[in-house]
């Protein structure tokens, strides 16, 4: 039976990069979930919730605090994108967090994530870099860049 935690370590082992670290790991991902500012989203193939039984091809998780909710990830299984399905993902976390109450929805990117165009699309600013935030063992530390979003 799979459940909601491993339909999004399923897309977490696949999408992520090994290298800059940025994955969570079950543990992590399994804590957050019973936190009750804590919201997650699935996406099946099709952008809809994935079916009974069926692995998830995407997954958002956020944190809501205040009038503010904070994208935490956002992934896509490597094997099912470009097809519009992180797209759909923004677009549904937008909405409910909105729906939550938030006005203001953050974000943070490593400095050359090529997702950077997925926020631009809809509509998040750059507001912010914090300096060598990523560290990624003998590499370079890489920035974070801070988007946000302002409801209209
Ligand atoms: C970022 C990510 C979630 C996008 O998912 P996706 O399903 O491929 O996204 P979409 O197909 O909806 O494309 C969204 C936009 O990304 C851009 N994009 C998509 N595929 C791209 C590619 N191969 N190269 C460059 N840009 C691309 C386009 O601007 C696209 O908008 P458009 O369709 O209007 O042109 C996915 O690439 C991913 O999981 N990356 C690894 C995990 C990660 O780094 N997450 C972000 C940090 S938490």
């Amino acid at each position: 039976m799979i459940d909601d935690l491993d339909r999004i370590m399923h897309v977490m082992d696949a999408a992520f990069d090994p290298a800059y670290g940025e994955a969570w790991s079950r543990g992590q991902v399994g804590d957050a979930l019973v936190m009750p500012n804590t919201y997650y989203l699935l996406a099946g193939i099709d952008g809809s919730d994935p079916q009974e039984g069926q692995q998830a091809a995407g997954f958002a998780l956020s944190r809501g605090a205040a009038d503010e909710e904070e994208l935490l990830l956002i992934a896509v299984d490597p094997a099912h994108q470009g097809k519009g399905i992180g797209s759909i993902l923004m677009q549904r976390f937008i909405e409910t967090a909105q729906d939550r109450g938030a006005v203001r929805l953050f974000l943070e990117m490593r400095d050359g994530n090529s997702a950077e165009s997925l926020y631009r699309k809809y509509g998040f600013d750059n507001v912010g870099r914090r300096k060598h935030y990523y560290r990624r063992g003998m590499g370079t530390p890489l920035d974070a860049i801070t988007f946000v979003l302002h409801k209209k």
